[in-house]
Order: structure tokens, then C-alpha cells, then sequence
């Protein structure tokens, strides 16, 4: 019996010692067990949250706070586990871009209900109080780029445009696709272009201001839901639907590279269109390579640098007790976000190699052809 006990409480210290020890060497470099600042990124399917995810590690190599990534893979339900997780690994800060930015409020409320100062990352969260900050590309003007581009490609008049956008549940979806009918709508209305594929935005053309409701009924018919594959079905199904009228010299607004080179792929290969100008967004380095290889028109280049910095820098503030400093503020639906926006830069083949790889963004052996 008294050997027995002797063995279990031999046992007990062993195991004792043994959770001390793991504890001690997750702690990372600040000291202190867990996690100071998690970060939940969207999906890791498309290559442009695989470069936030590089970017974030990039910045936090010499961090003296520790922080854990986490991939919610296109799932609210994923997301709402991982900041779980994260809460507790007992993070100060949660720097998360949802994947749906309604959905997300239960998780942000979530962290919030345990004193965690959340940071909406890229995308907004909307319908709730508890987002703290928002850092953020300038969205609108992400749009306007866009849709400005296809305006000073297009000769003539009577140009059939396709229009393509992002997923509804993505409030940044809603802010391109503003600002690009910001500058778009006055050449639909005179007659420079004609829409091809939305019954909708036709219906409205006259209107310089959509409502949040009238882009969600455009949406609707014109989503990509930021799914490549699903870029590619509607190209496919709007060009076998309609006429030679809406064939020949095109223009597309896509929304992002993914889905640009999905579509510009399916009208490529029909014969009956001689010409498209194309837009995207993310810098991609496949879009990147279209680019150069006069397959994709343009991106709009979000040097996701600058978003990395901007939201660690917000971070270590605060876990230093101080207050970040902020350049406006966004509307969620639910409050004012105090927000730090950054401008982009539009790149075709005249500057992608000034942009993307004289910046030291990319490196040039990434891509053939660059001259
Ligand atoms: C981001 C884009 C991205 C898109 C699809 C948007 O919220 O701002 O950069 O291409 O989501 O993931």
C-alpha cells in the first residue's frame, strides 16, 4: 500500500514537472505563457492571404511579443473556434479580416466579453460594437481605379461592359463595386458603354448613387463570390447568352486577380470577342505574370507591407497601454470604427516592374518575360 502511494506521488511530481516545462517553452519571446496578439485570417485558398500570412511573419521575426496565426477556411463556424482558441492562449489583441463580416460579430463579442481590444483586419465586422479599430486599404478608391481604368482603355462608343464582383457577405465587396459605379455610371449613362450581363445595373443606370440594397440586387446577379470557379461559370454562362452586339471590343470589371484570370481566360477563348481590357486587385503573382504576358490588364497593388505594420503597430501599442493613432473613422452599421487607411497603387505592364520588384515586393526570377 505505502509503496503504492510512494509511486503515485513520484508519478505526480514527474507529471507536474513535465506541464511546467511544456508551458515554459511555448512562452515564446515575451515571457509570459500563451499568446499576446492572435491574428485569424479568412482562407488560405487564395494566394492573397497566404501573403498576408508571410507578410505578418515577415514583420514578426523580431517581435518581442509572441502571436499564433489561425485560417478559418471559409467557415464562420471556424472562425468563431478559432478565436476561441485564441482567447484562450489569452491574447490582448485579436487582429482578425472575416470571412463573413456580419457573421464575425459573435466571435469579435466573444473576445471582446474577455477585455481583448479587436482590430478588423482588411475587412470590416459589421452590425456590432465590439471592433476597437479598423485597418484597412482605401476600398472606394481600390473601385475607382477600376473602374477609371476601363474608361481610358475604351475607344468609341456602345462598349459592352461585364460586370463581375465580390462576395455580398464581404462589406469591402459593397465598397469597390461603389466606387467603381462612382466613374462608371456617367459613361453608362452617355452611352460609352453598355452593360452586357446585369438587368439590374441597367435598370439603375441613371442613377449616380446606389443604395446598399440596389448593389446587393447587382450583386446578386453578378457575384463571384470571390470563388474563382464560379468567375469562370458566369463568364461562360454570360457569353453563350448573349448576342454578336455584345461581342467584339469588350471591357470587364473584375473584381479581383483570382477571379480576373479565371475570366479573362474564358473570354480568350471565345473567337467572336477580338479584344478585352480586364481589371483585378491583390498583385498576385500569377496576375502578375498575366500582366506581363498581356493577358490581364491591370491590378491594383495593396502592398500588404503596410497593412502588416500598420496593424502591429496598432498592436504593440496597445499592449503598451497607449492609444493608436487613427485617420478616420467607418460607418459597420452599428458604430463609428475609428480606422488607419492606406492608399494603392494601380500597376499595368508600363510600371509592374517599378511597382513590384524594383520595390523589392517580388523578385524578379519569379516571372519570365519582364523586361
Ligand atoms: C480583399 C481582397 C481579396 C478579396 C477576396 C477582399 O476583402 O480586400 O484583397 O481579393 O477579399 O479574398
Amino acid at each position: 500500500m505505502k509503496k503504492g502511494w510512494r509511486k503515485f506521488t513520484l508519478l505526480l511530481i514527474v507529471t507536474m514537472l513535465a506541464v511546467f516545462l511544456a508551458a515554459c517553452s511555448s512562452s515564446g519571446t515575451s515571457g509570459s505563457a500563451g499568446v499576446d496578439v492572435g491574428i485569424v485570417l479568412p482562407t488560405k485558398d487564395e494566394p492573397r492571404w497566404v501573403q498576408d500570412e508571410q507578410r505578418f511573419k515577415d514583420a514578426l521575426a523580431d517581435s518581442d511579443y509572441t502571436t499564433e496565426i489561425l485560417f478559418s477556411q471559409g467557415s464562420s463556424a471556424k472562425e468563431k473556434e478559432n478565436v476561441e482558441t485564441l482567447i484562450s492562449k489569452g491574447i490582448e489583441v485579436l487582429i482578425i479580416s472575416p470571412h463573413d463580416g456580419a457573421a464575425a460579430g459573435a466571435a469579435v463579442e466573444a473576445a471582446k466579453k474577455e477585455g481583448i481590444t479587436v482590430i478588423a483586419y482588411d475587412r470590416l465586422i459589421t452590425e456590432t460594437d465590439a471592433v476597437d479599430y479598423y485597418v484597412t486599404f482605401d476600398s472606394v478608391s481600390v473601385g475607382a481605379a477600376q473602374g477609371q481604368y476601363l474608361i481610358d482603355h475604351t475607344e468609341g462608343n456602345g462598349v459592352p461592359l461585364y460586370l463581375y464582383a465580390g462576395a455580398s457577405s464581404d462589406n469591402n465587396a459593397f465598397l469597390f463595386f461603389e466606387g467603381a459605379w462612382s466613374v462608371l455610371q456617367p459613361k453608362i449613362a452617355d452611352g460609352t458603354f453598355v452593360i452586357a450581363n446585369s438587368s439590374v445595373a441597367e435598370s439603375l443606370k441613371d442613377k449616380a448613387e446606389l443604395t446598399r440594397d440596389e448593389m446587393g440586387q447587382i450583386l446578386g446577379q453578378v457575384t463571384t463570390n470571390w470563388d474563382p470557379n464560379e468567375a469562370k461559370n458566369k463568364a461562360q454562362t454570360h457569353l453563350t447568352a448573349v448576342g454578336a452586339d455584345l461581342k467584339g471590343d469588350v471591357v470587364i470589371l473584375a473584381p479581383n486577380d483570382g477571379t480576373a484570370r479565371a475570366i479573362a481566360d474564358v473570354f480568350a477563348t471565345d473567337s467572336d470577342i477580338t479584344s478585352y481590357v480586364v481589371t483585378g486587385q491583390d498583385a498576385e503573382k500569377a496576375s502578375i505574370q498575366y500582366i506581363i504576358d498581356g493577358k490581364q490588364s491591370m491590378t491594383v497593388f495593396k502592398d500588404v507591407r503596410t497593412l502588416v505594420k500598420d496593424a502591429m503597430g496598432m498592436a504593440v501599442t496597445i499592449l503598451e497601454g497607449e492609444t493608436p493613432e487613427t485617420t478616420g473613422t467607418y460607418d459597420n452599421g452599428s458604430i463609428e470604427v475609428k480606422a488607419k487607411q492606406t492608399d494603392v497603387i494601380v500597376v499595368n505592364q508600363d510600371n509592374v516592374k517599378a511597382e513590384l520588384i524594383d520595390s523589392g515586393y517580388y523578385e524578379a526570377s519569379e516571372f519570365t518575360g519582364l523586361d
